[in-house]
């Protein structure tokens, strides 16, 4: 049954991939972008409705979810999450909308010391109250974050991760369940699904598999926290997402970010991507053919 369906953050990481998933399955997707740019384009030729609105904009996303049927939520790293949760939640309402899949982090918890993180733990509670079917999304650091942080003339990866391990999980793995969720949110009502990749390794061991996928020599140095912090304020990320990543850290180093599961697996029937099989599909950005930008 063909199924109208909301895409927030959809020229995003993992907005993008749920759209070409629900698209292919022969869904009508609404995609809904910030911008009209490029990326939006590439949404209109893969068959998406486009929508440009601010999710902090009430009128606009209560316009953008009428007659769908279901919307996924995603927000950056960035000041609004709240209210961009809670305006979702009023448009979803307004406009009859069943079921909203929502994307949180791992680390989400009361009592997090990462501002964004503790945001992401009380928008699952507001979007608790929600009168339709709500599920949560809990990712462990993305297999992206390989290509953001590896510094491509020195080979190195500069992360204050100590030996601490986890399972990195490719967008498009999370694309394919969120859609598989939208498609029929049912049997997800209520649940809180903690997402990760197939194999769960530390950093020297992503930089091995780094070294063999991509024939040179990877190396992971382990920093302390207030190098990372410095890096990341050289690069000219904002303090909101600077607070953010120096405290995941913390948490990273505390095991928060560790485990895997079979979740991807059950709910999409495809094997979530090796750091080998990321590195592989998107060899473009690590040889340099094509730009990741500040992403
Ligand atoms: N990266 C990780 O390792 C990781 C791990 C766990 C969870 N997460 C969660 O993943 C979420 C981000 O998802 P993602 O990586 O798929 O997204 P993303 O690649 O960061 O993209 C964010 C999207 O939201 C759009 N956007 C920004 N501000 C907006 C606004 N005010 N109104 C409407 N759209 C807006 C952006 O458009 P423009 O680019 O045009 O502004 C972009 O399309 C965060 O909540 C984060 O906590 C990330």
């Amino acid at each position: 049954m063909t199924r109208q369906i909301l895409v927030t953050g959809a020229t995003g990481k993992t907005g993008a991939h749920a759209t070409s998933t629900l698209l292919d399955q022969g869904h009508h997707v609404r995609a809904l972008v910030h911008r009209a740019d490029g990326r939006a384009e590439r949404l209109v030729r893969a068959g998406a409705e486009v929508v440009v609105a601010d999710l902090l904009d009430l009128d606009a996303v209560s316009a953008a979810a009428e007659g769908m049927d279901a919307a996924y939520l995603t927000y950056p790293i960035a000041p609004g999450l709240l209210e961009a949760t809670a305006t979702l939640v009023q448009a979803a309402e307004e406009n009859g909308v069943g079921a909203i899949v929502n994307m949180s982090q791992i680390s989400a918890r009361r009592d997090a010391v990462s501002n964004a993180a503790r945001q992401h733990w009380l928008a699952e509670r507001v979007l608790d109250h929600f009168s339709g079917t709500v599920t949560h999304i809990r990712p462990t650091f993305f297999a992206e974050w390989l290509i953001s942080f590896w510094d491509a003339p020195t080979g190195e990866l500069r992360l204050p991760f100590a030996d601490a391990r986890h399972a990195p999980i490719a967008a498009e793995d999370q694309g394919r369940v969120i859609a598989a969720i939208l498609a029929d949110p049912g049997p997800h009502a209520g649940k809180i699904y903690p997402l990760y990749g197939p194999v769960e390794l530390d950093h020297h061991q992503i930089a091995a598999a780094m070294t063999r996928t991509l024939g040179r020599r990877i190396t992971y140095v382990p920093i302390e926290l207030d190098e990372f912090r410095s890096a990341l304020e050289q690069r000219g990320f904002d303090s909101h997402f600077v607070q953010h990543l120096v405290n995941v850290a913390v948490d990273y180093r505390n095991g928060i970010f560790a485990g895997t599961n079979d979740i991807v697996r059950d709910l999409t029937g495809v094997e979530p991507l090796t750091v080998e099989a990321f590195i592989d599909r998107n060899r473009r950005y690590f040889d340099g053919s094509e730009s990741w930008g500040n992403r």
